[in-house]
């Protein structure tokens, strides 16, 4: 996830510009630039924060757009800072989301010089080739994203036109209405401060941006997008009106998974195309992987361990990364060591990491994090393209994890000949449908709520799944009680009636996952386990027999095997407003880091 901003009009568009970045920074923060355009483009980037950027003082622009980064492609650099130029200079482009098919892109360019490791440096170079075949910038604009696959915003702007040219597709991007020009933003945070008078573009839109007004297309038709007023002010503006960040992200995580899956999977043809160095061969030697991992991070690597164990037919380990270590078992040529880590900063993974290094194992991290440590000490990594989250609690990089997770276990499964193309292919398409199931689960959010409310002064909270229900399970314990400090465990389902069944009570809410590939109709012995101690019980199913056996029931939507995934948001708004209701600080939870660089 990256900022952009833009303005055109009679104001100071330099101070516009620097100032909407700023606002916009919650979305990245490795690198930042602005074109400044006044008969010519001025690009001015670098490697850091917008206030690193040297941005000279006396010019007076009559448009720009700008740029904050979070690293997808290519590390946090100066020249893979945005705005990306053509070769002629005179072109200028910045874009949020992820172009899928780059490579092929890049390959079609002949000629062309690139100068940096981006995506995004295509667009500008494909635009040119249509300008030089005499097209203005607006035609131009709108045929090259009929060529773009994967989730884009882009703003483009040249030195011959004046208007900025602006296309969505799969990635937010709103024009505000301003008195004294218009201003363009990722989200209204960027210019709140200005305008509250706010166009959304929807999927499709190409729109020409003047200091007058905007012109919105759609598939070539013109169309009208209302204008409408924002209510929220500036002190909740990095938020985008949400309460808390932790709110925020989860409610992005359709498209977080979206980003995730992006140019990735082609479910038709039952393949996964995830850009992995390490040569198949390798790989199909493979036999045994060892997830390391810590906190959430850890949860996802149990998840990951069953897919990868059905889908690629290869066993796994799953150890807390502080508790990791080498035996004499151990055989470094067919062992595969995989960090999982949001920040691929965390001491006790970079520990273990560099402890199979030393085995001589083949190493590999799927992380958030362009650039860091864990990329620099490993054979390869997967990015999981989530962008960057601020809430202490993690919430969208988890479920973005699983289903990069989930694309390795397919890319795995079939270079070791594991899985058929057919049985590939259904698996991708349940994995395209998560993003939807996802966003059904948060469209009734106001049902968890209430949830929340009438169970949330338990004395203790137990989760109980099997299968790929446990780790959602464990994973859903640890929300609630790093944000509420209520107690919260996860348990296996059948391992309840061996011990943890003496703590259930009628005042212990129990919260079991009945979905595909939890084997529910065994689990719901254990609900009838629970129920009969006196507990109230709260299924996230999706089979019917659940309203009969639960006292309450949220609705799952039925997507196959990754149905708990979506379970397990669901649980994180319950974990959500229970600690909202107790007024606990829910973005920075006491005692508690986002990154934890010491062992
Ligand atoms: C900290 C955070 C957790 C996170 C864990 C692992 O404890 O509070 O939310 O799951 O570190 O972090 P990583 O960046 O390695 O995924």
């Amino acid at each position: 996830m990256c900022g952009i901003t833009g303005y055109i009009g009679g104001s100071d568009s330099t101070a516009v510009l620097k100032s909407s970045l700023k606002n916009l920074e919650y979305r990245g923060y490795d690198s930042a630039g602005i074109a400044l355009v006044d008969d010519t483009v001025e690009v001015y980037k670098r490697q850091g924060t917008i206030d690193d950027v040297a941005v000279p003082t006396d010019c007076d622009p009559s448009h720009g757009i700008g740029h904050t980064r979070w690293s997808t492609h290519g590390e946090p650099s100066d020249d893979n800072a945005h705005p990306h130029t053509d070769c002629t200079g005179e072109l200028a482009v910045v874009h949020n989301g992820i172009i899928g098919n780059f490579h092929e892109l890049k390959a079609e360019l002949g000629g062309h010089v690139f100068t940096s490791d981006t995506d995004t440096e295509v667009i500008p170079h494909l635009i040119e080739e249509e300008l030089e075949r005499g097209r203005d910038l607006y035609p131009a604009v709108s045929d090259v994203i009929n060529r773009l696959e994967g989730s884009f915003a882009i703003a483009v702007t040249h030195a011959d036109c004046d208007a900025v040219v602006l296309a969505r597709q799969d990635s937010p991007l709103v024009i505000g209405h301003g008195d004294d020009g218009m201003f363009i933003g990722s989200d209204v945070t960027a210019f709140v401060e200005y305008t509250r008078q706010v166009t959304y573009l929807e999927d499709g839109d190409v729109a020409a941006l003047t200091p007058d007004g905007v012109t919105i297309t759609n598939d070539g038709t013109v169309v009208n997008r209302p204008i409408t007023q924002v209510t929220w002010d500036a002190a909740a503006a990095g938020k985008s009106g949400h309460d808390h960040y932790m709110h925020k992200e989860i409610h992005e995580q359709p498209h977080a998974l979206r980003q995730s899956l992006s140019g990735r999977l082609d479910e038709l043809a039952g393949e996964v195309d995830l850009d992995i160095d390490i040569d198949q061969e390798v790989l199909a030697d493979i036999d045994r992987i060892q997830l390391v991992a810590c906190g959430t991070s850890y949860h996802a690597g149990l998840f990951a361990k069953r897919l990868f164990e059905t889908l690629a037919n290869v066993s796994v380990t799953v150890t807390r990364a502080s508790e990791y270590h080498v035996t004499g078992a151990d055989d470094p040529a067919s062992t595969l060591a995989l960090a999982i880590t949001q920040s691929g900063e965390t001491a006790d993974t970079l520990s273990a990491i560099r402890e199979a290094v030393s085995m001589g194992a083949r190493t590999m991290a799927v992380t958030n994090t362009v650039g860091s440590t864990v990329t620099r000490e490993v054979d390869d990594t997967i990015f999981i393209q989530a962008g960057p989250e601020i809430g202490v609690a993690a919430t969208k990089t988890f479920v973005s994890q699983v289903a990069t997770l989930a694309l390795f276990s397919v890319y795995l499964g079939r270079t070791r000949n594991a899985i058929s193309r057919n049985d590939a292919a259904t698996f991708l398409s349940n994995l395209r449908e998560l993003p939807g199931a996802v966003q059904e689960i948060l469209d009734a959010e106001g049902e968890i709520e209430r949830l929340a409310a009438a169970y949330g002064d338990g004395e203790s909270f137990f989760f109980i799944g099997r299968h790929l229900g446990y780790p959602v399970a464990l994973e859903s314990a640890l929300k609630l009680k790093e944000i509420s400090y209520d107690h919260a465990e996860g348990f296996a389902a059948g391992e309840l009636k061996h011990g943890p069944l003496a703590l259930v009570t009628p005042e212990t809410p129990v919260i079991a996952l009945l979905t595909e590939g939890t084997e529910p109709q065994k689990t719901l012995n254990n609900v009838k386990e629970v129920e009969s101690r006196g507990a109230s019980v709260i299924g996230m199913a999706s089979i019917e027999e659940s309203t009969a056996f639960c006292d309450e029931t949220v609705d799952i939507p039925d997507i196959g095997r990754m149905e708990s995934l979506v379970a397990n948001v669901a649980l994180q708004l319950f974990a959500y407003h229970i600690a909202k209701n107790k007024d606990r600080n829910i973005d920075k939870p006491r005692n508690l880091a986002k990154s934890v660089t010491v062992e």
